[in-house]
């Protein structure tokens, strides 16, 4: 292990032995999602299933509670709600990424564990960005002599070098296949695909997509899945402008785009979307949601996990050692041509106590529940008109989600807790396709996840508010009764 590699490996014992060792901070920490073990995290890496366990690895920083040169951190779980730490896996300790080992994606293949990430160098003038491997066997990873496998030198067309990153990873009939983003020229986001056959030597392919009507100069994290049979990337564009049709917010958006996937001619042809009559869709709508990664499990099952905040939304109170969290992983299926996103059904065995109820139409405000932070409420709308509100907190600090099926939007309401944030408030247009005849609202201490309609839209927020102010009321405001089914969710181990 390199000196650099072993310096965080001691800061992240350090770290993750004072959170365990303090009741305190452990209150402050989610339950059954992934947060870093001290430090700062953003996007998922390396989201896989190497032998029975799924892996994430995570952009990680142990040095602080912001941004920092990039490290790869690395956990493994069973159910991908409890996860087991592992030593950090990727540091930048070489020339290929002396200036950071950013995000990327993993692959098992013939027993190993290849991981593909970018290399952070600098030319003398600027930092630029390459791609590299690095094999393991699900603990320890070594990087390839050969890094970086992926320079400005392969690319037949002029781009900007300091914007060449995030690679995607992925083997088809014996070829391996990895597209990256990229800054062109001109200023638009691009997605370039590449080939191998030995994960070493690639060759360039073809631009398989780039930013349509000035959308975004440039992408992030991309990703390639089949989903019921319907080829699917999602990507992250930078510095899109708001538009409340299409639920797109200012910045950083997570977006998916569907379609035919053309090898042969490395070229994506995009499907206008029912949702929205665009050939795009949000991901997401709520304020902390970002870089989702998926990865198809040996069951099948295709699963999305994101990064639990965004970049324009840092809400981390001053006094914490952590910052950084993951989203539920989610189930994703293509009905109807929709676009569906449900929490893992592993969820399922970790909740308990169930109760069941009415809430009265026409402002009655209900006490649902008052106890520990991790809960989920789902709510049978049916065919009520008007607004319900969910409030989580007491009258002074507080978060409020508002769902309102007649003006037809769901919004989220931070303001009242201590760190709103640069985005205190986030309201988003319920899609086409959604009736709002039911929600499930998942609470896990520091944030609320929102999926509409058996998951047809889904509403990620994190907020922090202090453990004890945990009262959950809710006031139908509607034209009918609607019942509410309430179940705690608690930690197996
Ligand atoms: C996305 C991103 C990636 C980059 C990484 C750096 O959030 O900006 O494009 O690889 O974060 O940490």
């Amino acid at each position: 292990m390199s000196e650099v590699c072993d310096k965080a490996q001691k800061k992240q014992d350090e770290l993750s032995e004072r959170i365990l060792s303090s009741i305190e901070i452990m209150d402050q920490r989610p339950v059954f999602h992934f947060a870093t073990p001290g430090g700062w995290c953003n996007d998922p890496n390396g989201f896989s299933q190497f032998g029975n366990r799924v892996h994430l690895f995570y952009q990680y920083h142990p040095y602080s509670t912001q941004w920092g040169p990039m490290y790869w951190g690395h956990v493994v779980s069973d159910d991908m709600l409890s996860w087991e730490l592992k030593p950090v896996a990727l540091a930048p300790d070489s020339t290929a990424d002396c200036k950071g080992c950013f995000s990327g994606t993993a692959l098992e293949h013939e027993g190993k564990h290849i991981l593909a990430y970018t290399g952070v160098s600098n030319n003398g003038t600027v930092d630029i960005q390459n791609q590299c491997i690095a094999i393991g066997d699900g603990c320890v990873y070594e990087k390839l002599s050969e890094n970086p496998v992926l320079t400005a030198s392969d690319i037949p067309f002029e781009y900007n070098i300091e914007h060449f990153r995030d690679p995607k990873i992925w083997n088809k009939d014996g070829m391996f296949y990895m597209i990256c983003v990229l800054k062109r020229k001109d200023d638009r986001g691009a997605m370039v695909m590449f080939q191998s056959d030995d994960a070493k030597k690639w060759s360039y392919k073809g631009m398989i997509d780039s930013s349509k009507d000035g959308l975004s100069n440039m992408w992030e994290c991309p990703d390639v899945s089949v989903i019921d049979g319907k080829d699917c990337l999602i990507f992250s564009p930078q510095e899109v402008k708001e538009d409340y049709n299409l639920g797109f917010h200012d910045g950083n958006n997570s977006i998916y785009v569907t379609g035919k996937f053309d090898y042969e001619n490395a070229k994506f042809t995009r499907e206008v979307r029912p949702e929205n009559g665009y050939t795009a869709a949000l991901v997401d709508y709520g304020i902390d949601f970002y870089a989702p990664e998926t990865t198809r499990l040996k069951d099948g099952r295709t699963i999305m996990i994101g990064w639990m905040q965004a970049w324009e939304s840092y809400i981390t109170p001053e006094n914490y050692i952590w910052s950084g969290m993951m989203t539920l992983p989610r189930e994703l299926s293509f009905r109807n041509n929709r676009l569906y996103q449900l929490p893992v059904h592993e969820l399922e065995n970790w909740k308990k106590d169930k109760k069941t109820g009415t809430l009265q139409k026409e402002g009655e405000a209900s006490a649902v529940y008052s106890g520990s932070r991790q809960f989920e409420l789902a709510l049978n709308l049916a065919d009520s008109k008007g607004t319900v509100k969910i409030r989580l907190g007491d009258a002074e600090h507080n978060v409020v989600v508002e769902i309102d099926t007649d003006e037809g939007f769901i919004s989220f309401d931070r303001t009242n807790t201590a760190t709103p944030g640069a985005i205190p408030f986030r309201k988003a247009k319920l899609r086409t396709e959604c009736d709002a005849k039911n929600l499930r609202i998942i609470c896990d201490t520091c944030s609320l996840e929102v999926f509409v309609d058996d998951g047809i839209m889904a509403f990620t927020n994190a907020f922090f508010l202090e453990n004890k102010i945990s009262d959950l009321v809710v006031e139908n405001f509607s034209s009918k009764n609607i019942t509410y089914d309430f179940w705690k969710i608690e930690c197996k181990n």
